[in-house]
Parts: structure tokens; C-alpha cells; sequence
């Protein structure tokens, strides 16, 4: 009788250890991964004024891959570097919420040497938003290796706009048809690398940017822009024909949806807008153009509507003249502080 109650509940107790390692397991489920694997290499590139030069790719791909994933997933990126130089990239933006030693920065993290591989292994915390990744050593970030970061909230966590039919990549920035080496040997004998040749949108620059048309709008539709300055120097002024942008988000937060009608972008800075599908269907113009600097450059690229045959018009909206105008539109920028989203608390919880 003994050893038989003994043994029920020995079996009991089995049985109440396997629940309890079951619902330990259970809450200490992980997040989510995001497995990826990039090959650096170098390639040619005729982007500006008809020169072929040399631009690192990822998977052969300029810009490199978008990476989408929502807030607090592990994002685990096996890098194989190909180049004849070391290889260090930063995750912009996300480093700040410190959550990461690989935050990419010499001193905190030893480059990939060439011919070998690494693997990088972050989480975006609570990080909702737009951010980019770049090669941070040699200069090697003037001629590509750089990315969208795209963070989305987590299922439970409430967003504070509808979800957009389509989500839609515009990296923007000034390039020099330089070759990288050559910049940092100026940079490293203290001069300047001098102007840029130009403004590529989505890795794209001069007539190829603007045909064929790169965005498809469906009239009645509202699409999320996700727009980062991707370039060296220049601040640009992006804007459309005929449509005003709804700021939703800013540098990993939710803002007041204001509307604007351009926004000045500053290097290293992402943002969000919403962008109501509401003229006619036509093509319309989407323009980035640089700010502050002598011989101003410019690109376009198009946005067709569904069943559009109207090109675009020839008229470009103005750019804005002037700092304090930019100076101004910053200070117009509020944190929406009733929307669930980051906050700047290293430790990565939800107020
Ligand atoms: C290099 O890649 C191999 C093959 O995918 C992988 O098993 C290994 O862990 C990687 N090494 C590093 C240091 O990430
Ligand atoms: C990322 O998400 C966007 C928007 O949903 C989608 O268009 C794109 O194909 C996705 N890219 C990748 C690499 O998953
Ligand atoms: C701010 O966020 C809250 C909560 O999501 C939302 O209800 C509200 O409409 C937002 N306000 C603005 C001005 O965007």
C-alpha cells in the first residue's frame, strides 16, 4: 500500500515538475527571429553624369536588403565579408537604446575581417519605426552597403493610424561618383571630398530614377512612406506634386500627425508620413533636392496611379529657401504622448 502511494506520488510530482518547466517554458518563451545572410561584395554602378564606379552590394542588391521585423525580435544577420578591406556595420539608430554591444562602432565591436564571416545578433527593443544600417569604417558607406531597418509594433501594441495598403521604401541621399578609398585618403589628409554629384532615391539617380515609374498608387488608398537620408552631406527637401504628407513617426516614435507640404530630411534622420492616394490618377513627381549648398542637385522619381496615362506635370514644387524655415518646421515636430511607443528608457518597457 505504501510503496504504491509512494509511487503515485512520486508519478504526481513528475507530473507537476514536467507543468512547472512547461509554463516556465512557456513565459519565458523567446521573441521571435529574423535569420539572415549577406554577402558583401563589390560591384559596378553607372548612377551619375554616365560614370561607371565601384559600389558594395549585399546579395547583389543596392540598397541593401529592407529588413522588416517588429519590436523586440531577435535579429540574427551571418555577414560574409567579400571586400579587400574591413567590414563594420552599424544598426542606426538602434544602438542608442543601448540593448546591444554589436552596435557597430569601432571600439565596442572589431570589424569582419575580409574573407571571413560574422554574425551580428541584435533585438530592436521597443523601437517602432524607421531606421537604416550602413558599413561605419573607410568611407565605404559613401558608395552602398546601407539598408532600411523597417520595426514594426507588436501585434497587442495599438498603433495610432489605420495600417496603409502598402509600406513603401524611399532612401534618399547625396553621392559622389568618388571612388571610397579616395574619399577617406582626402578626409584622412584633412581635405574636403568636395561636392556632390547628385541625389539618388532607392539607389537610383539622373533618368533611371524617374523611369520606369518606382511607386504604383491605387486611387482612395493611403500609403505609409518610410524615408531616410541615407547620404554623406547633404540636407534635402523632399515633396510631392500635388499630395501633403501626414507625419506619423520620427526617429523610433509616434508623432502628432501634422501635414506638410516638404519636409527637410537631415543625414542619419528617418521618418514616416502617411500619403493619402487622393487626385486624379496621373503620374505625379516625387522630388528630394539638396539644402544649404552651392549648386543645388536634384532628384525625381514618379508615383503612377493605377491606370494613370497623364505623365507628369512639368511644374516641380519650390523648394523652401533658408535655415530658419527648416529650423522652424523641426521645432514644429511633437512626440504623440498618449500613443503607446518608445520612449527614451534603456531598459526597453512600454509607458
Ligand atoms: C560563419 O558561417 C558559418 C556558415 O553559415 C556559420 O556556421 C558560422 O557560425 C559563421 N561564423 C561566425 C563567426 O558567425
Ligand atoms: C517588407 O515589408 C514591405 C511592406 O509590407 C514589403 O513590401 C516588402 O516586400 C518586405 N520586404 C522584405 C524583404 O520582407
Ligand atoms: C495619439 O495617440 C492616441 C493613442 O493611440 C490616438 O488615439 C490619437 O489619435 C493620437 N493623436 C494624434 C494627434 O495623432
Amino acid at each position: 500500500m505504501a510503496a504504491t502511494t509512494m509511487r503515485a506520488t512520486a508519478a504526481g510530482g513528475a507530473l507537476l515538475l514536467a507543468l512547472l518547466l512547461l509554463s516556465t517554458n512557456v513565459a519565458r518563451a523567446e521573441d521571435p527571429y529574423v535569420f539572415m545572410e549577406w554577402h558583401v561584395t563589390y560591384g559596378t554602378k553607372t548612377l551619375l553624369g554616365g560614370v561607371p564606379q565601384k559600389v558594395i552590394l549585399i546579395n547583389g542588391e543596392f540598397p541593401g536588403p529592407r529588413i522588416n521585423c517588429s519590436s523586440n525580435n531577435n535579429i540574427v544577420i551571418n555577414v560574409f565579408n567579400e571586400l579587400d578591406q574591413p567590414l563594420l556595420f552599424t544598426w542606426n539608430g538602434i544602438q542608442h537604446r543601448k540593448n546591444s554591444w554589436q552596435d557597430g562602432v569601432p571600439g565596442t565591436n572589431c570589424p569582419v575581417v575580409p574573407g571571413t564571416n560574422f554574425t551580428y545578433h541584435w533585438q530592436p527593443k521597443d523601437q517602432i519605426g524607421t531606421f537604416f544600417y550602413f558599413p561605419s569604417i573607410g568611407m565605404q558607406r559613401a558608395v552602398g552597403g546601407h539598408g532600411l531597418i523597417s520595426v514594426d509594433s507588436r501585434l497587442l501594441i495599438p498603433v495610432p493610424f489605420d495600417p496603409p495598403a502598402d509600406d513603401l521604401q524611399v532612401l534618399i541621399g547625396d553621392w559622389y561618383t568618388k571612388d571610397h578609398a579616395v574619399m577617406a585618403k582626402l578626409l584622412d589628409t584633412g581635405k574636403s571630398p568636395g561636392r556632390p554629384a547628385g541625389v539618388l532615391i532607392n539607389g537610383k539617380g539622373g533618368p533611371e530614377a524617374a523611369n520606369p515609374p518606382m511607386f504604383t498608387f491605387e486611387a482612395g488608398k493611403t500609403y505609409r512612406l518610410r524615408i531616410c537620408n541615407v547620404g554623406i552631406k547633404a540636407s534635402l527637401n523632399f515633396r510631392m506634386q500635388g499630395h501633403d504628407m501626414r507625419l506619423v513617426e520620427m526617429d523610433g516614435s509616434h508623432t502628432l500627425q501634422d501635414s506638410y507640404d516638404s519636409l527637410d530630411v537631415h543625414v542619419g534622420h528617418c521618418l514616416s508620413v502617411l500619403v493619402d492616394a487622393d487626385q486624379k490618377p496621373a503620374d505625379y513627381l516625387m522630388v528630394a533636392s539638396t539644402r544649404f549648398i552651392v549648386n543645388p542637385s536634384s532628384v525625381s522619381a514618379v508615383i503612377r496611379y493605377v491606370g494613370s496615362n497623364t505623365p507628369p506635370a512639368a511644374n516641380v514644387p519650390e523648394p523652401p529657401a533658408g535655415w530658419a524655415w527648416s529650423i522652424n518646421q523641426w521645432r514644429s515636430f511633437r512626440w504623440n504622448l498618449s500613443a503607446s511607443a518608445a520612449r527614451p528608457n534603456p531598459q526597453g518597457s512600454y509607458h
